[in-house]
């Protein structure tokens, strides 16, 4: 039996589609929700994400703004320009594409982020209020899983839930949001022993690795839930994910690559942007 696709693509419309709706009412107040959106260098994925939030803005009646700095910039300029941000009435939300080049620090440009405008949830004061279970912001990429997982109706309550790979932006948040959930939660990683053990124990297994093709059937259980986090590009250029396609016909639920977690993460930078101008406006 093959599994059932939990489509991304219609789940991010119908949620830009309601994002879109209370924008028009904050435009009625005098307030438009607006992301600024800074990258740095040409880094050729990153460029396509950035393209992808910017229409993601229009379909949701937002302001935005770009800034493509060249590879040189230094640090200096750049915490200039987000200092500039942090106090620009227009913006309600900043994100800077990472990876940035290696002369600037990812957590220098991390930690000059005003948490209040920090939509991606990367500032230590929102991956705290993450772990604390009171947050404003969720890390986008969880939060669009979780809504996913609301929208096929699976619980993780109980439930084995093993989240593999231990990034900050996918691994560690995906796997405190599962256990606010109630859901059994182990991380795994690259030195995990008998780590194919460990993933078939899971009712929900969530990859974030980076890998085309690293989860295989072997590593799954007849009936389980896959979340493929993975973007990645095969030998023929394709963008595949990290779960290899023939586990479709032994999971329950999974998310295909394009089309399903993808979108639902740019989505929920909308529902954060929304969130942030809402706060900031105290409405
Ligand atoms: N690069 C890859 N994913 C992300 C993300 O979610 N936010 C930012 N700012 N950069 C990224």
């Amino acid at each position: 039996m093959s599994a059932v696709r939990m489509d991304g693509k219609a789940l991010s419309a119908k949620v830009r589609g309601s994002i879109l709706a209370e924008t028009e009412e904050l435009k009625k107040k005098g307030v438009t929700p607006g992301l600024a959106v800074v990258i740095v260098g040409n880094d050729p994925a990153s460029e396509i994400y950035v393209r992808n939030k910017e229409r993601a803005c229009e379909q949701c009646g937002f302001y935005s703004e770009k800034y493509a700095l060249p590879e040189e910039t230094s640090q200096e300029e750049l915490l200039g320009l987000i200092a500039q941000l942090n106090e620009s009435p227009q913006i309600s939300g900043i994100l800077c594409q990472m990876p940035v080049p290696k002369h600037i620090s990812e957590q220098a440009v991390i930690d000059a982020i005003d948490p209040r405008k920090d939509v991606d949830a990367f500032h230590p004061v929102n991956v705290g209020k993450i772990m604390v279970g009171n947050f404003d912001f969720v890390p986008c990429t969880p939060a669009g899983v979780m809504e996913l997982l609301d929208e096929y109706q699976i619980d993780p309550m109980g439930k084995e839930c093993v989240v593999v790979g231990r990034s900050n932006i996918v691994g560690k948040p995906m796997a405190m949001l599962l256990l606010h959930r109630h859901g059994t939660v182990t991380i795994c990683h690259s030195r995990t022993q008998d780590l194919a053990e460990v993933c078939r124990r899971a009712d929900i297994l969530v990859a974030a690795v980076g890998k085309a093709g690293f989860i295989t059937p072997d590593m799954v259980k007849e009936g389980a839930v896959v979340i493929d986090v993975g973007i990645n590009r095969n030998a023929e250029g394709k963008v595949c994910g990290d779960v290899a396609p023939e586990v479709m016909d032994k999971a329950s639920y999974m998310t295909p690559v394009p089309g399903g977690a993808g979108p639902m993460t740019i989505t929920m930078l909308m529902k954060n942007t929304l969130k942030a101008a809402k706060l900031q406006h105290n409405l």
